[in-house]
């Protein structure tokens, strides 16, 4: 099956069929050789699936090496969203990464951060194709893409995400490409690339109308004059780290589920198949679908942006007939059972860019029921994803933003509370908001659901505090929401401003919101 290169590294030519890309096998380190410092380097990766494995861990020796030496290296670093950890905080260890977008979730690049030591630019997913066409970040310099195989005519099977690859492989000037072996064959037909978006005023429909429809091609294209090298390598996907559900994330389960059958019964949802549903990432989203899997529904669909455990589980039972998303961001159980079962989970997963899978004429099309994560919610229903104490990212803004604002239902799921009960998720005012009460529509926590639909704000504040908040910290909110609704300037959404922050500032003394 190998043929020896020039190189001295062996070709697989299951993997890379086509002879000029044969010819250019070589190894990372070679690869990385021509990244100069300032570049902007863009490379595949979507949650915790399809990141370049060599890459990183060539890249940061490399700048090892070059400061051992006297010299200056370190890169923009684009992506689709967070990456494999692993490479993520070898580059954030090595200071390697100047600017970072549109999103992290590990834990060197976010002290970085928040050390002001690295910039980040935290953006809408949707937006990101579009902004780097826009030119907002300059030239893509390098991009680096993993996939699954590259064809006898030169095209590009996608490895288990896809996330902004189709836009890196065209804007970039220079290309490297991973080819992954662990990457099951079986994955060929599983994406499907659009190759119709553009800017306006030269911008058409998408003519998507069903989560399972297929409107692209099964490959990548890339001009083969830009590719510099072919890396070949062998690694699993590093594993998303999920916890089973516990009494707290089934408690919520518990809450949406009744939530649907509700809607159901006020005929806004179909009881058959319901409306296409997207989980952000985390736990509780992980355990919500679980909980999906005790429901009477069945012939579900999701039109998101990952595709956890949960879902898999959801596909092989018969209750979800069809996932699209751009990522496959399993546990290593959860990456096993895909790849023992790749023919089956083919039929029923779509792959797409994330220009697709979050866009928003899609999402409002589709009538997408939105459930995100946040870390609090304020009494009238805005809410912040990112930022604790109203400074210190945690991780970005991800997708929530392009199913929140557009989606049918836009639903925000959370504990009540964070650190072993010290912190409210239920607070007066966020000091930071991501999404604001004109887009929020149901928050859910373990003790309930408030839903927020066609109420003023003076109507929401107790709904929230009685149905969402903690018990421990629902007697300070009615506190504070009675003075500022008996305030003569209360107007249309009460608050006390000079008090709204203590909530923070009495927590962040006691250093329980500083990680
Ligand atoms: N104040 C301080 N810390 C808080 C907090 C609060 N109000 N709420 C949560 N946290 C901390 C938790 O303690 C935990 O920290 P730890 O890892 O040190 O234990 C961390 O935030 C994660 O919280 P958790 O309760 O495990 O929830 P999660 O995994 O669902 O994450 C978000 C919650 C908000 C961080 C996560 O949903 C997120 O990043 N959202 C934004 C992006 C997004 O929605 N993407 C999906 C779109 S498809």
């Amino acid at each position: 099956m190998s043929i020896p290169v020039q190189q001295g590294a062996a070709v697989d030519v299951t993997r890379i069929r086509h002879p000029y890309f044969q010819s250019l096998v070589t190894d990372a380190a070679t690869a990385v050789a021509s990244i100069g410092d300032g570049d902007t380097v863009a490379i595949s990766g979507f949650a915790s699936a399809g990141t370049p494995k060599a890459f990183a861990p060539a890249l940061a020796e490399r700048i090892r090496e070059v400061r051992a030496g006297g010299g200056r290296l370190s890169v923009n670093l684009l992506t689709g969203a967070s990456v494999a950890s692993e490479a993520e905080s070898l580059l954030a260890e090595v200071d390697g990464v100047a600017l970072r977008m549109p999103y992290q979730s590990e834990p060197t690049a976010r002290r970085k951060i928040n050390d002001g030591r690295m910039d980040y630019v935290d953006i809408h997913l949707s937006h990101v194709a579009q902004q780097v066409w826009e030119g907002y970040y300059g030239d893509v310099d390098v991009a680096v893409v993993e996939v699954a195989a590259i064809t006898d005519d030169g095209k590009l099977v996608p490895s288990m995400s896809v996330g902004n690859n189709k836009t890196w492989l065209e804007v970039a000037d220079k290309v490297i490409l991973e080819v992954n072996s662990w990457v099951p064959l079986g994955v060929e037909g599983m994406h499907d690339v659009y190759y119709g978006t553009a800017l306006p005023p030269q911008r058409r429909p998408i003519m998507l109308t069903r989560p399972e429809d297929r409107i692209g091609q099964c490959y990548l294209e890339v001009d083969p004059s830009k590719v510099i090298a072919v890396v070949p390598t062998d690694q699993q996907d590093s594993e998303s780290s999920l916890t089973a559900p516990d009494e707290v994330s089934r408690a919520i389960a518990g809450h949406v589920v009744e939530f649907f059958r509700h809607e159901v019964a006020c005929g806004r949802m179909p009881a058959k198949g319901l409306l296409p549903l997207q989980a952000g990432i985390g736990n509780v989203a992980n355990a919500v679908l679980a909980g999906l899997e005790e429901s009477p529904l069945t012939d579900l669909t999701c039109y998101s942006e990952v595709i956890q455990d949960s879902m898999l589980r959801l596909i092989r039972e018969g209750k979800v007939a069809h996932a699209s998303a751009t990522s496959l961001a399993l546990s290593s159980a959860g990456l096993t059972e895909l790849v023992d079962n790749i023919d089956l989970y083919r039929e029923h997963i779509t792959l797409r860019p994330q220009e697709i899978s979050n866009h928003p004429e899609i999402v409002r099309r589709l009538g997408i029921i939105g459930m995100n994560g946040m870390l609090e919610a304020d009494l009238y229903g805005n809410v912040n994803s990112t930022h604790v104490g109203g400074t210190r990212i945690m991780n970005g803004i991800g997708g929530s933003g392009d199913f929140t604002r557009n989606g049918y239902v836009s639903m925000f799921l959370s504990p009540s509370t964070a650190k072993g009960g010290a912190v409210s998720a239920i607070v007066p005012m966020v000091p930071h908001v991501d999404h604001t009460e004109h887009d929020v529509q149901v928050i859910v926590t373990e003790h309930g659901l408030a839903d927020l639909r066609g109420l003023s704000p003076r109507r929401r504040a107790p709904l929230i505090v009685d149905r969402c908040a903690d018990p421990a910290f629902r007697p300070l909110l009615h506190d504070y929401l009675d003075r500022a609704n008996a305030r003569p300037d209360a107007g249309n959404t009460p608050h006390i401003l000079e008090e709204a922050f203590s909530f923070h500032t009495r927590l962040a003394a006691t250093g329980t919101m500083l990680e």
